[in-house]
């Protein structure tokens, strides 16, 4: 017998789509270049189905059907352009846009919010931000009354309790990407989750602890996920507060972490000869994007030019 991955057809708005058994919908369509938005899905990260932004038509299903994590199935007839995809992508582009701050969640977000015809402002002008810490303890079931001539948001100050990264909460569309890599899907340490319902909803430590007093290790791997800007090293914070983060100027190069014998490969960000921010390709074999402490954040040494 072959050891040859099986194939099955599909129909993808009314082509033939030959694709290999076990792959998701997304999959096919990225396979047969149809540009499908994504927000909660990573390709090293398990599919938790939260942003319902990837979602199409399946006929014969009652329900549009998410394609990050949907598997082909022979016979299948997908359409991902309908009238009803569009308008539940719209929905959702709005819904994000009118809470959250996106303006760092990086130029396919508003390219795809734009081709939804997405006005996020129809909801009305944003609501003040919350004070200090009041998200993190609201309680399920005790909502004030919303004010309806207003769109509520997440906004609320900035989180900076420690040396290496910085939490945004304001940009976080909830997407639970850094709950997975900080839990089963890479760190396996549990230092964050999702917290409240409804609206209230947040991500946080326990009892909403600064980092310094929770479980997290700092590996940063949360920020290696974030797909909104809302989690980010201190260093790019710092630039980007000073208005000098200037990606267009920035080099990338692949090097190999020096720390240890493992191989994990490092993407260095590279700004003005100054290593502004470290990362990890997602399909390299060794890290799947992720890292440990000191080659996510341990670059520092590099830059000092004076030795005693
Ligand atoms: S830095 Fe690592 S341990 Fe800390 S919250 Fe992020 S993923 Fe979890
Ligand atoms: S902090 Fe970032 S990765 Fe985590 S849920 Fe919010 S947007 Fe997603
Ligand atoms: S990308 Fe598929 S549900 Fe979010």
């Amino acid at each position: 017998m072959s050891g040859e991955p099986r194939e099955m057809t599909i129909t993808v708005d009314g082509a033939p789509v030959r694709v290999r058994e076990g792959a998701t919908l997304l999959e096919a369509l990225r396979a047969h270049g149809v540009d499908t938005p994504t927000l909660c899905f990573l390709e090293n990260l398990t599919p938790v189905n939260a942003c319902r932004v990837c979602v199409v038509e399946l006929q014969g299903a009652r329900t549009l059907v998410p394609s990050c994590s949907r598997k082909a199935e022979e016979g299948m007839v997908v359409s991902t352009d309908s009238e009803r995809v569009r308008h539940a992508r719209k929905l959702v582009f709005e819904l994000l846009g009118s809470s959250v701050d996106l303006s760092n969640a990086g130029p396919e977000v508003a390219r795809w919010s734009a081709r939804y015809g997405a006005d996020p402002a129809r909801f009305g002008a944003p609501a003040p931000a919350a004070s200090e810490g009041s998200r993190d303890h609201r309680h399920a079931g005790h909502h004030a009354a919303p004010d309806p001539a207003v769109a509520q948001t997440v906004a609320q100050p900035v989180k900076v309790d420690n040396d290496l990264f910085v939490r945004d909460y304001s940009r976080c569309i909830l997407c639970y990407k850094c709950v997975e890599a900080c839990g089963g899907d890479a760190q396996n340490t549990f230092a964050i989750t999702v917290a409240g319902r409804g609206f209230d909803a947040r991500i946080s430590t326990e009892f909403a602890a600064p980092l310094t007093d929770s479980a997290c290790v700092f590996c940063g791997n949360c920020i290696g996920v974030c797909p909104t800007g809302a989690l980010v090293f201190k260093s790019e914070f710092d630039l980007r507060e000073a208005g000098n983060w200037r990606e267009q100027d920035q080099t990338v190069t692949r090097t190999v972490c020096t720390y240890c014998g493992v191989g994990c490969n490092l993407e260095l960000h590279v700004q003005d000869n100054t290593i502004v921010k470290v990362t990890s390709p997602l399909d390299h074999d060794v890290t799947s994007g992720h890292l440990c402490i000191k080659g996510r954040f341990g670059f520092e040494f590099v830059q000092v030019r004076e030795r005693e």
